[in-house]
């Protein structure tokens, strides 16, 4: 690759949109085919995007606040917008076909989000997801304390996976009978905002809150930094109950993680390596170049942990549980699909549950492939794996359920509405494997 084309890369990383948004002010997102130059090829990628950038604009709202936002749909077919992990009105979850009807070509849908929880959040399409997300249709959406914060640098990092053909266009044909026997669409182009490896600069000292968000159809990342202590202090969004290293962390499609990376005093000069261990093939996603400038007194600080948001005691008498078996069978759209309950949606085993009592659901996956199981609209806690207590320091809204494997969650139902279920791998939910939470009060 040219160092000249290197360069003017760097320099659009550099300005890649941002909106700073309130209720007075609403953002337009538009949603149209466009070009992206990636930086592998020397022509233009044809693309669906978020306002021409890919990604889509970083959104920053604070807590507390309500943010409005027009969505103007320009593709050629029916999309919608979802907030992943938000917990807003059910009317604004963007489920077509359950919170809404489909936005269709050339029309518009107005969100009004009101920001109930601080964290790193992410917005996507629902409708014909494995195919809009794959062509561009994404971008962070990052709710701000009510308090500024004392780190020194805030990144965010949205981890994508293209599947180019060698002409530099986007691989054409979606719901493979291989991405559909498998773990859904591997791509062969990682990416973080649309860029190939790229350099972060830091001063010796520093602390930086880095946000990563995998948004990849189905990759799963496990991102590792060679030689720097990394300390996760949030997860899907949600400050942790303990702070804890990062070591291995699996950040399946849909999951975010919060770092708190303190460069050291004495580095100046060192280039750490940002790559990702998930598959035994480890490969670069980016570097921290550490400048040699006089080192920055590193700030002293204890980032918050909420030790008491939905804790595991609250569901030991919780009697009874409702249990999705995860499956293949012949058939659906595509040949193959994939079911909870051997049902495909939208012929779903859904659940009734009220408002405000402890539940708990178990992933039964009995196949051998991944399925990271999201639940819209509440964050929940593991409790078992494969019947054995599992408690993570963390709350979620996304686990990934590995083969044979099954997971135990706990939860608490706050907000009424019809909460989507699904698999994270767009394939698979393509395929079938989805279903709702009704909860009424
Ligand atoms: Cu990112 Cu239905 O979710
Ligand atoms: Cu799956």
């Amino acid at each position: 690759m040219h160092i000249g084309r290197m360069l003017i890369m760097t320099l659009i990383l550099g300005l890649f949109g941002q909106f700073y948004a309130n209720a007075e002010q609403p953002l337009k997102l538009e949603a149209k085919e466009g070009f992206y130059q990636f930086p592998f090829f020397d022509t233009q990628t044809a693309v669906w995007s978020y306002n021409d950038q890919i990604p889509g604009p970083l959104i920053r709202g604070r807590v507390g606040t309500t943010l409005v936002i027009d969505f103007a749909n320009r593709l050629k077919e029916p999309s919608s917008i979802h907030w992943h992990g938000l917990r807003i009105e059910n009317a604004m979850d963007g489920v077509p076909g359950v919170t809404q009807d489909p936005v269709g070509p050339g029309e518009n849908f107005t969100y009004r989000l009101k920001l109930e929880d601080a964290g790193t959040f992410w917005y996507h399409p629902h409708f014909n997801s494995s195919e809009q997300l794959e062509r561009g249709l994404k971008g962070v959406f990052i709710v701000e304390e009510a308090e500024k914060q004392p780190w020194s640098q805030d990144w965010v990092w949205l981890m994508d996976d293209w599947l180019f053909q060698k002409d530099g266009t986007i691989y054409p044909h979606f719901n493979t009978g291989r991405d559909l026997m498998h773990d859904g669409r591997w791509g062969n182009a990682p990416t973080i905002n649309g860029n190939f490896r790229p350099e972060y600069q830091a001063k010796p000292g520093e602390r930086i809150r880095l946000r990563i968000i995998n948004g990849a159809n189905a990759r799963v990342f496990s991102p590792h930094i060679e030689g720097l202590s990394a300390n996760i202090i949030a997860v899907d969004g949600r400050p942790v109950t303990k702070i804890f290293v990062l070591d291995r962390f699996v950040l399946s499609p849909g999951n975010r993680i919060d770092l708190d990376i303190r460069i050291p005093e004495q580095s100046g000069g060192k280039i750490f390596i940002v790559e990702d261990r998930f598959t035994r093939k480890a490969f670069e996603l980016a570097s921290i170049k550490v400048d040699q400038s006089e080192p920055i007194k590193s700030p002293k600080f204890i980032p918050p942990t909420e030790a008491n948001f939905i804790p595991a005691q609250m569901f030991e008498k919780v009697k009874g549980e409702k249990t999705w078996d995860l499956n293949a069978i012949r058939g659906g759209k595509f040949g193959i699909g994939w079911t909870m309950n051997q049902k495909l949606w939208p012929d779903a085993d859904k659940v009734d549950y009220p408002l405000g009592l402890p539940r708990k659901i178990i992933f039964k996956n009995n196949s051998s492939r991944l399925h990271p199981m999201h639940i819209h609209g509440v964050f929940f806690r593991v409790l078992e794996r494969n019947g054995q207590k599992a408690v993570e320091q963390f709350t979620r809204d996304t686990v990934l359920v590995g083969p044979r494997e099954s997971v135990t969650i706990g939860f608490v139902p706050e907000h009424t509405g019809i909460w989507l279920t699904h698999c994270h791998i767009q394939e698979h939910a393509e395929a079938g494997m989805m279903t709702t939470i009704e909860v009424k009060n």
